[in-house]
């Protein structure tokens, strides 16, 4: 493609009325044309100061976009000879939405996806960095006691047990179900006994799991609105029907209306609600308890961070409250030990869990016995519980950080969400920022933050930024904020009134 047609097509497709970010929109018309071939592998794109030149930009929009577009792979840059599409295109879209109805991501022509998986792609929310600030939901994997897990490691490696090497059947290992079990109860007033757990790799197969066990195609699924990306993309990959449901101070708020078509299963996050970090109040778990008991449809807990509260006293889970078998819970890994593990857990009705061990075998041909009877040895010996005291003081000083910080640039009464618990934290905006905008830009300076608003399933959602702190080191909080303030400030300006928020 000539540089005279690029530019032609960026000046007829930009919209300088849009609210959309100029920048955004020159990183997606591109990114659009690579996925789509019209920009094949090699082509040279023009120097970034004439094409500003050509669409009457400023050069650092081009030079952003550029950059943008290089940091998720689809150009390379070559120092003195210019700027290339790559050779290797991602094959999936870039976590970042489609920005208007023009701009709509085209199918990858080499890919014949089914609608289902078309919309998976479409939606795509996967951050392709997951280490670094100030990346969401992940631990400091670099406080994991290695040393200690290669000795046990080791240990279990010395002369293996062929029964651990080969296929797992049923519901993992058994010791690793005993001893999760007695620490939900400690921990989270989970009543369970090891029979009711099920080893997983991680809450994404265990909501596939149950998603496929318990709901046929169409049935529907309330989850939370605002919620995790990743349970509505498992949710409608298994074809149940989502249906988002308002989040108020006391958690998931079903309207008359909805309560009287009920869902066949209901998603919460009550312990911390993601993202927002409230806590479900008793009062409303009762009534859902009591909804899911009368309407017999099963609530679905999941309780990804709940080890780490750093305010008050630990709250029990729903599932402690549950006693009419309606609630399934969910746990990970991920957060306590890290992400890479891949083993998460479920805890089910006595009535669900045979089956569900046979569907564990039959859909996903289990493994890892060996991993999962190190992690047994690993919570036995105590080291589990220790690590956990261990990381949640650290985190808790790095959010402390991270507030001071906030404060200290926008004043002590700006929003942010609670202090109590979690690994993330929201640093809520003005009603109309373009939060995308400042998570694009903030790619350019290698920060990761996620716009709130991108986790509302539908309407406008309320504006704001999701940071990690939990692995971000107590000295970078700061000077990693105060770099990002450049990009946030900008933004402010944009916005009607900056007291506005919901
Ligand atoms: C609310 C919530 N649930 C589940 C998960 C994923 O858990 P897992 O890694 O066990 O699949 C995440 C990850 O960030 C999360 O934020």
């Amino acid at each position: 493609m000539r540089d005279t047609v690029l530019s032609d097509i960026l000046l007829r497709e930009i919209d300088r009325e849009s609210s959309v970010p100029l920048v955004r929109q020159v990183y997606e018309i591109i990114r659009q044309l690579i996925l789509s071939g019209t920009l094949r592998a090699g082509t040279r794109l023009p120097a970034s100061r004439g094409l500003a030149r050509e669409l009457g930009l400023s050069r650092n929009t081009v030079i952003f976009a550029f950059e943008h577009l290089q940091s998720e792979g689809y150009v390379v840059s070559a120092t003195g000879s210019g700027t290339f599409v790559s050779d290797t295109v991602p094959d999936l879209p870039a976590s970042v939405a489609p920005v208007t109805e023009a701009l709509q991501p085209l199918d990858p022509p080499h890919l014949t996806l089914s609608r289902r998986g078309t919309e998976v792609v479409r939606n795509a929310q996967a951050s392709s960095t997951q280490w670094g600030a100030f990346v969401a939901g992940v631990p400091d994997v670099s406080l994991f006691p290695h040393d200690i897990w290669v000795r046990l490691l080791k240990r279990r490696w010395k002369q293996p047990d062929p029964n651990l090497l080969t296929y797992a059947h049923g519901a993992g290992y058994y010791p690793l179900r005993r001893a999760l079990s007695e620490h939900l109860r400690i921990a989270r007033a989970v009543r369970s006994t090891p029979d009711q757990i099920i080893i997983t790799n991680g809450i994404h197969q265990s909501i596939s799991l149950l998603a496929n066990l318990l709901a046929d195609s169409g049935q529907v699924a309330w989850i939370e609105n605002p919620a995790y990306w990743g349970a509505r993309t498992v949710l409608k990959a298994a074809g149940l029907s989502t249906v988002a449901i308002d989040v108020d101070a006391e958690g998931m708020a079903p309207s008359e209306c909805h309560l009287r078509t009920p869902p066949q299963l209901i998603f919460v996050t009550p312990s911390h609600q993601y993202p927002l970090g409230t806590v479900m109040s008793l009062a409303r778990r009762r009534m859902l308890l009591e909804y899911a008991r009368v309407q017999r449809n099963w609530i679905v807990e999941d309780d990804y961070d709940s080890e780490f509260r750093f305010d008050g006293r630990p709250l029990a889970s729903l599932q402690g409250l549950d006693t009419h078998d309606r609630v399934i819970y969910l746990g990970t890994f991920s957060k306590t030990l890290f992400p890479g593990l891949r083993m998460g857990y479920m805890v089910l009705p006595k009535s669900l869990s045979a089956h569900f061990a046979i569907g564990l075998s039959d859909m996903y041909r289990e493994g890892r016995l060996i991993d999962q009877a190190v992690l047994a040895d690993f919570m036995e010996e105590g080291h589990y519980a220790a690590h956990i005291r261990r990381v949640r003081v650290h985190y808790a000083r790095r959010q402390t950080l991270l507030r001071d910080a906030i404060h200290e640039t926008f004043g002590t009464d700006w929003p942010i969400s609670t202090r109590e618990a979690g690994l993330h934290l929201v640093m809520h905006l003005p009603d109309g920022t373009d939060d995308v905008g400042i998570v694009l830009a903030a790619r350019s300076l290698n920060i990761s933050v996620r716009p709130l608003s991108r986790y509302y399933a539908s309407g406008p959602g309320r504006s704001g930024l999701l940071f990690g702190y939990a692995s971000v080191p107590d000295d970078q909080i700061r000077t990693q904020f105060k770099r990002l303030v450049q990009v946030i400030v900008p933004a402010l300006e944009h916005v009607a009134r900056s007291d506005s928020f919901r």
